[in-house]
Order: structure tokens, then C-alpha cells, then sequence
């Protein structure tokens, strides 16, 4: 026991241990069964939950089986329609579970504390008051929903499935924008924190939700596997490993299951020499330290000015020397127990590389158990596995930088684009390096904010989709169906020379500005019935890797305004209208009339689609700007070749991406001739390429190129090919219904949402 002189002396807290006997009172309703069509069913093949803080048993939850999935997609599929038809409902039932979740808070928050091992702190002032607010505003998406998404329609039924950190938080990102839009879901909680899932299910009924308009099944990686299999799901949606998130793109290819993915994340931390350094520090603390680091956004990755490098590692020092580790229901823990005694082995081990790869390592200190103190792992090397790999724990490493280029550099060198946090005094360096950086998120002299009103999500390995705000809604909600269609003949190619007819001109690819011969030097003959329009360059594996990476060095045309890019595109309507007799022989007038009118459509949009500024909780500008993906593959349909390849073309340059087009088999000659058409009227080397051929090769080649960040097909029966090869760099995959499709949407499908939390006002 120490003195009081003593403790004003160290000024350290005494424990303040929270009472668990609320929730050791529900504990003792276990075993749990699953939640399906509004009732719990009674406990099957068990599965144990852990508190990792006590090394103990909290639960046994059931183990949900192929079956059992089936019954929860059959509950959602009966419940939906009459879920969707009733969006006053909606908006009362949401609101009535933000109030149930307030009035339970505080068993929510020892539970999930006891579940996951995180602090009680934590639960208590971060993850529960989240998770109201974020049924609250989604209950207001459920009222505005006619007004501001008009002709929308819901998926239908939803398949989500959450992972262990933020157990009860990633169920209220996924639950309230899919309920809103009116879905009904099959919700599937991580094998390791199933227990706020459950006690959300039971405050379910007392909320008014419908029976099978939410349904909880509990289970593993098997479980999860048999949701996103199941023929009845119309969406999934995934929080979790980048590795899962492949495994189930996958999985996902060619049904027409719509996909949003929020994978790993290994976020810069950037401290520039002008920025306040105590403030950065705390940053650290918030950045790395909250949640045990088991969060995929956090700033792992330390880039610090080297001129400030010094003090800045010995406040950090100071700072980590007065963390507490241990008990989560300790009201003064700062960080609670890991997980699992696995993900604690995975932490050591990643660490463990890095000393061995030459890291110096600083060690807070931590009780026995589950338990990470937290580490500060210097003079890293970039190639160490302690800067690529996802540790989620409370490891930080450092690196330092001379100039900004180089912490943009640094930042940048990673497969993930999750989050970053800049740190400086002076916001036009924060801003330009914000601008710069490849992260879904970016938080500026802040990390780790979050509100329902701001949209989250990542680029990269990080995934695709955003969570949160109108963005996150939009993911929730259709317009049409998907169209099926076929897969277009085998062509032959042949040697380009000697063939019979040797007065037929041979079109070229279009590639970096210039018309190139295929580099296999063959071509095949395009054929209107009986006619033979002409020869086809036929491309392969190499020209679009050329092609690519033409598109790859033309990144001014991304860096130039809207207006300007406006400017080329109301000239490039003027060329095909002086150059029309280069295209009839290809195509009718009225298809040239229409691809006319589409390029003067989409040059007027060039410079209007903006951004929004959402109202956040904090004291933040919160810009949600829209940023090209930078390179795109585009694969057209075979219908109305010089406007279906146009139809994909615009909308993507428009944004400032630059394309690799593979044009309509059937007749590829007018996307062709569309070539020398681009540069005639300033649209500069590189920003669209055009590369014939098999149409099923060279998507799938496109598709599984890193470097390109997206695709737009409008071929869907070659989808599921396109879907599986993108798994590889997680790229996003639309579905164009290229001919029909002029309008804003594809606009905004051409764009990623990249949030950043600016202070203002503070
Ligand atoms: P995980 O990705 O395996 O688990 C996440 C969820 O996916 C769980 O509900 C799990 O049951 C489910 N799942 C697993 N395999 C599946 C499959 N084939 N099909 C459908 N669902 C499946 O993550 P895990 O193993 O718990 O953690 C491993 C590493 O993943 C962590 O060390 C961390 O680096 C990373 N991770 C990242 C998260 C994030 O939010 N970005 C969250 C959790 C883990």
C-alpha cells in the first residue's frame, strides 16, 4: 500500500476495477443457440469464447453448420420484402436499437471487455457510444432514402461477416446502412468475440425488428465460408484479413453477389519537423496503443523527420514508460489482454523478425498472460517484415525521412492504403502530403476518428467499398439487375502477311500515342456476315503489358483540373463530328450521333463531380474527396462497338483515370480508328490505350495486372474470370451495362473516396 505523499508523489492511478456481475448474470443464460428468424434456436455443436485477460471460459456459443446458415438465409429471404416496403419502419426500429444499446451500455461494455480483453475505457467511451450514434444516423438514411437515392433498390439479403476487434462496433457498421437500405442480413461474429453479437440478437426483439430481418450465427472460417457459398445471399460484406478478403472475392466471382471488402491495413504515421511533438506522441499513443494496436487502420508505421527524430523518440520513450498493460476491466488500463494466446504468438514472432532483421526494440513492461507490452521497434529496415506485414498488436516501428517526397515515398511503400496520420503545423504541407498519400483515410494532427458520417474504407490490399455516410449507404442499394450474356467465339489469329486478300488493311493497337503492330504480328479478319470489314490486330499478354504501362507513365493527365480535361473532351465530340467518314464504315450515323452526345455529356461533368464536406462529431472538416484510381481496364461488350468502348472511355478519362480498352470482338475496328482520333485532339500519350483481340485472355490479363486498380466490364459472362484474377491486388470490378449506362453513377464508379479529417474549429 503506498502513502498518499507517496502517490502525489508518482501520481499513478489505483486500480478501479468495474463490476462484472451483470454480465456473469447473463454469461449464465449460455449455452447459446443461434439467432434465426427472430428467435434463438436452442444450443448445437459447441464452441467455446474465452476471456484472454483471466484465461478463462466466458461461454459456449453453437457452431453454426451448413444448415444452419441455410435456415438463417431462408429467415432473411422471407423477411425482406415486407422489410423494404416499409421504410418508416425501418427508420423507428433503428432508432429503437440505438436506444436499446444506450440503455444496456454499460453490461455491452464489461462484455466485450470480457470477450475480447480490451479495456473497459475503451468500450465504454469509444465502441458503444459509436455504435448508438451509427444506428442513429442510419435510422435517418432509412427516412431519406426515397429522396436522396431514388430508383434504388436494396440487395436484398445481406451475408456479413465481422472479426474479433471491434466485435460489437464492425456489427453496427455492417447492421444499420444494410437494415436502412432495407436488406435483412445473416450476420456471422468472429469464432473469437461472439458474445455482443448475442446480446444485440436478444435486444433485436425488443427493438421491434421483424423476425428474420436480422439473424446472428455464430461459428468459424467455415461457417463464414458456407454464408458467402449460399446461393440465396444477394451482398457480402467482409471485415477482416486480406487474406480472407481474397479467398472470398474468390469464392464470390461470377454469381453476381455484390462485395464490399475492409481488409488489413498498415498505416503510416507522418511527422513532419514543423509538428507539434507532444501532440504527435499522444498521437502514437492513440494511433498504436488503442485497441492493443489490434485495429486496421492504426498508424504501425512511424515516418519521422529525422531532423526532430531524436526528441521525438525520446518523448515517445518517456510516454510508453507510463502505459498500463493489464487488467481490461480496470477503469485505468490503457492497453487490455491480446486476443488469443495465437494472435500473442503472431505478435512475438513478427517482432521477433524484425530484432533478427536489425531492429533495435524498446519494451514497455506487461503482467504474464495474454498480455503485449507495448513496442517501439527502431532502425528498421524497409525490407524488414515488421514494416510490410500486418503485426495487429501494440507494435510501432520507426523509420526517419529528409524530405517530404521521401515520407511520401516511405508512406506509400506498402501493398495496403487503409489510413495515414500527418502531423504538421502547417496544413498546405499536411494537405499536399494528404493529397499524395495512398490511403482510403487520412487524418490530419489526429488518427484513429471515426463517425458514422464519415466514410471509411481502403484502396489497394486495404479493399474496396466504404463504410459510413452516404457513400457507405450507396453500397447497400442497386439500380437494375445484372444482365447475363455470352461469351464471345474463339477467334483465329494468322500471320498479318500473305493473306489471300493482301489489299486489306490491317488496323494497328493503339498504345502510348501511337498505333503498334500486335507484337505476336497477327491478325484476324472481322466479319459482318458474308462481309469482311477488315483485320484486327490480334494483342496478347505482352501488349497489354505494354499498354499498362503506357497508362502507367501518363499520370499528368490524373494531376490536370476538371476544366482542363473538360477541354479536350468537348474536342475530342468535335473530332469524331469532322472525322465521321473515318468511322461510317464501321458504324452507322446514328451510333456516331450518339457517341457524339456521350462525349459532350461527360466533358460537362468533367469539372462538376465534387466531393462533399460531411458534419462530423468532432471538431473536424471531414473533405470526402473523390480521386481516380489511376490506371483502369476496360473490357466493352459487343453491342454498338464505337459507342460501347466510348460508353467505358468517358466516364473513366473524365475522372482523370487513364484506360486500357479491349474492344468489342466482334468488331474492334471502330475503337480502333477511335485511336489517332484521341491524339488529334489532345488527349496526351498514354491516357487511353486500345488493345484487340481474344477478349477472354486479355481481360483476364488485365485483370490480374497489379497495376491496374480497377476494372469496368461489359462482357458479363466472362465476370467470373475477370472476378477470380482481380482477387491478386484486390482491385474493384464493375458491371457496365456500357450502352445504356450514361449517367452519374458511372461517374462516381470511376472514383474512390479518400476521407480527410481536417481541424477546424477546435
Ligand atoms: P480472419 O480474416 O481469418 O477472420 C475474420 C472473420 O472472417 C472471422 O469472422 C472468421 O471466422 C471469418 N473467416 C475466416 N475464414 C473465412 C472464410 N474462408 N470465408 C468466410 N469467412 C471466413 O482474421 P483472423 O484469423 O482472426 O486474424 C488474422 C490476422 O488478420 C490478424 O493478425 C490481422 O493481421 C488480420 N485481421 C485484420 C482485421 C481487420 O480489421 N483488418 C481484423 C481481424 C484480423
Amino acid at each position: 500500500m503506498t502513502t498518499i505523499p507517496e502517490n502525489l508523489e508518482t501520481m499513478a492511478y489505483g486500480p478501479a476495477p468495474e463490476s462484472t456481475s451483470a454480465a456473469r448474470d447473463w454469461l449464465a443464460k449460455g449455452p447459446f443457440g443461434l439467432f434465426i428468424g427472430g428467435a434463438f434456436t436452442a444450443a448445437g455443436a459447441p464452441l467455446e469464447t474465452r476471456d484472454p485477460a483471466r484465461d478463462e471460459v466466458l461461454a459456449q456459443v453453437t457452431m453454426a453448420g451448413e444448415a444452419d446458415v441455410d435456415a438463417a438465409v431462408q429467415a432473411a429471404r422471407a423477411a425482406q420484402p415486407a422489410w423494404e416496403g416499409d421504410p418508416q419502419r425501418r427508420a423507428r426500429v433503428l432508432y429503437a436499437l440505438a436506444r436499446q444499446i444506450q440503455k444496456r451500455e454499460r453490461l455491452f461494455a464489461v462484455l466485450e471487455a470480457l470477450d475480447n480483453g480490451k479495456p473497459i475505457r475503451e468500450t465504454r467511451d469509444i465502441d458503444v457510444p459509436l455504435v448508438a450514434r451509427h444506428f442513429t444516423h442510419h435510422a435517418g438514411w432509412a427516412a431519406l432514402l426515397a429522396d436522396e437515392f431514388p430508383d434504388t433498390r436494396a440487395h436484398g439479403v445481406c451475408g456479413q461477416i465481422i472479426p474479433w476487434n471491434f466485435p460489437l462496433l464492425m456489427l453496427s457498421w455492417k447492421i444499420a446502412p444494410a437494415l436502412a437500405a432495407g436488406n435483412t442480413v445473416v450476420l456471422k461474429p468472429a469464432e473469437d468475440t461472439p458474445l455482443t453479437a448475442l446480446l444485440f440478437a436478444e435486444i433485436c426483439a425488443e427493438a421491434g425488428v421483424p423476425p428474420g430481418v436480422v439473424n446472428i450465427v455464430t461459428g468459424d472460417g467455415d461457417t463464414g465460408a458456407a454464408l458467402v457459398a449460399h446461393p440465396g445471399i444477394d451482398k457480402i460484406a467482409f471485415t477482416g484479413s486480406t487474406e480472407v478478403g481474397q479467398v472470398i472475392r474468390r469464392a464470390t466471382a461470377g454469381t453476381g453477389k455484390a462485395l464490399t471488402l475492409e481488409l488489413g491495413g498498415k498505416s503510416p504515421f507522418i511527422v513532419m519537423g514543423d509538428a507539434d511533438l507532444d501532440a504527435a506522441v499522444e498521437g502514437v499513443v492513440d494511433a498504436v496503443w488503442f485497441n492493443q494496436g489490434e485495429v486496421c487502420c492504426a498508424g504501425t508505421r512511424i515516418l519521422v523527420a529525422e531532423s526532430v527524430a531524436d526528441r521525438f523518440r525520446t518523448l515517445l520513450k518517456a510516454r510508453m514508460a507510463s502505459l498500463r498493460v493489464g487488467n481490461p476491466l480496470d477503469k485505468s488500463t490503457d492497453i487490455g489482454a491480446i486476443v488469443n494466446p495465437r494472435q500473442l504468438a503472431r505478435i512475438r514472432d513478427l517482432v521477433a523478425q524484425g530484432v533478427a532483421a536489425g531492429a533495435v526494440a524498446h519494451e514497455g513492461t506487461a503482467p504474464e498472460g495474454c498480455f503485449c507490452s507495448p513496442i517501439l521497434l527502431d532502425e528498421v529496415s524497409p525490407a524488414s517484415p515488421c514494416v510490410s506485414e500486418e503485426i495487429f498488436g501494440p507494435v510501432v516501428t520507426l523509420q526517419t525521412f529528409r524530405t517530404p517526397p521521401e515520407a511520401v515515398d516511405l508512406a506509400n511503400a506498402t501493398r495496403y492504403g487503409l489510413a495515414a496520420s500527418i502531423w504538421s503545423e502547417n496544413l498546405t504541407v499536411a494537405m499536399d502530403l494528404a493529397a499524395q498519400v495512398k490511403a482510403g483515410v487520412v487524418w490530419i494532427n489526429a488518427t484513429n476518428l471515426f463517425d458514422a458520417n464519415a466514410p471509411f474504407g481502403g484502396m489497394r490490399a486495404s479493399g474496396f467499398g466504404r463504410e459510413g455516410a452516404r457513400e457507405g449507404m450507396a453500397a447497400y442499394l442497386r439500380k437494375g439487375t445484372p444482365v447475363a450474356g455470352q461469351t464471345p467465339p474463339a477467334i483465329d489469329p494468322r500471320p498479318a502477311t500473305g493473306t489471300p486478300d493482301g489489299l486489306d488493311r490491317t488496323q494497328k493497337l493503339y498504345i502510348g500515342g501511337a498505333q503498334k503492330r500486335a507484337d505476336g504480328g497477327t491478325s484476324w479478319s472481322v466479319m459482318a456476315g458474308d462481309t469482311r470489314l477488315g483485320h484486327a490486330p490480334f494483342g496478347n499478354r505482352k501488349d497489354i503489358r505494354n499498354a499498362v504501362e503506357a497508362a502507367q507513365k501518363a499520370g499528368g493527365w490524373t494531376k490536370m483540373s476538371g476544366h482542363q480535361r473538360a477541354q479536350v473532351l468537348y474536342f475530342l465530340a468535335e473530332t469524331l463530328d469532322h472525322q465521321r467518314s473515318a468511322l461510317a464504315a464501321q458504324v452507322d450515323q446514328a451510333e456516331i450521333d450518339a457517341s457524339i452526345a456521350r462525349t459532350l455529356y461527360y466533358a460537362a461533368w468533367a469539372d462538376k463531380l465534387s466531393g462533399a464536406v460531411h458534419n462530423t462529431q468532432s471538431a473536424h472538416v471531414t473533405l470526402a474527396m473523390r480521386e481516380a484510381f489511376g490506371v483502369i481496364g476496360l473490357v466493352c461488350g459487343e453491342e454498338a462497338p464505337l459507342l460501347g468502348a466510348l460508353s467505358l472511355i468517358l466516364p473513366a478519362i473524365a475522372m482523370g483515370n487513364r484506360v486500357v480498352v479491349v474492344p468489342s470482338q466482334t468488331n474492334p475496328l471502330a475503337a480502333l480508328e477511335l485511336g489517332p482520333l484521341l491524339g488529334a485532339s489532345d488527349v496526351p500519350s498514354g491516357v487511353v490505350n486500345i488493345v484487340s483481340g481474344p477478349v477472354v485472355d486479355l481481360a483476364q490479363v488485365l485483370a490480374a495486372h497489379d497495376d491496374v486498380a480497377a476494372m469496368a466490364i461489359s462482357q458479363p459472362a466472362i465476370a467470373d474470370r475477370v472476378e477470380r484474377e482481380s482477387a491478386g491486388n484486390l482491385k474493384p470490378v464493375w458491371h457496365a451495362p456500357a450502352v445504356d449506362g450514361q449517367g452519374r453513377d458511372w461517374l462516381e464508379a470511376m472514383v474512390q473516396i479518400k476521407t480527410i479529417w481536417v481541424p477546424y474549429g477546435a
